[in-house]
């Protein structure tokens, strides 16, 4: 792209990015092929896997979906993000508690769709902790972690390799029920 092209800067991962995009380039493309941040997957390119899912404001967001130049001077996580800011004082590579229970519970196989997995699970995790309601949230409008609000949660996120159980246990794990209180 030439140099007139007009500047984007994304704050991918805590650290700012100057592009010179064209202004049809995919947030997912300019993250897998501008920034060499290949962890983020694509796997449809057209909003139906979730595979690319990112996190911009800590909101998911489908990055194969969003054009990056509208995404200027925003903050975005990605898989690699998750893992460097494992906690405080963790090293970089340190793994976050999602990762650790992904390991754990066996919530991946081919790893296709892990990354957008884990990008979606730490937006859930946060939707549970302010209470957001889901549409199978019970009328008492208490959010509980149970499986149905895991899964209705992760509905965006395809896994080819059909690793849903393990899934909603791993994340199940982190929010603070055991596999049965989440089943
Ligand atoms: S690659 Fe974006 S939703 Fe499938
Ligand atoms: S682990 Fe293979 S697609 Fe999910």
């Amino acid at each position: 792209m030439s140099d007139r092209a007009p500047k984007t800067t994304l704050v991918v991962n805590g650290r700012a990015r100057e592009l010179s995009l064209d202004p049809r380039t995919t947030l997912l493309d300019a993250l897998r092929d501008h920034l060499d941040l290949p962890g983020t997957h694509k796997g449809c390119d057209h909003g139906q896997c979730g595979a690319c899912t990112v996190l911009i404001g800590g909101e998911r967001v489908l990055s194969c979906l969003a054009l990056a130049v509208m995404h200027d001077g925003d903050e975005i996580t990605t898989v690699e993000g998750l893992a460097a800011r494992a906690g405080a004082g963790d090293a970089p590579e340190a793994l976050g508690a999602l990762q650790a229970a992904f390991v754990a519970h066996d919530a991946f196989q081919c790893g296709f769709c892990t990354s957008g997995q884990l990008c979606s699970a730490t937006a859930l995790l946060a939707e549970l902790a302010r209470g957001d309601l889901s549409v199978v949230t019970p009328d008492d409008d208490t959010v509980r972690v149970t499986g149905d609000e895991i899964r209705e949660r992760m509905a965006g996120n395809l896994c080819r390799c059909g690793a849903y159980p393990n899934l909603v246990a791993a994340i199940a794990e982190v929010a603070g029920q055991g596999e049965e209180g989440a089943s």
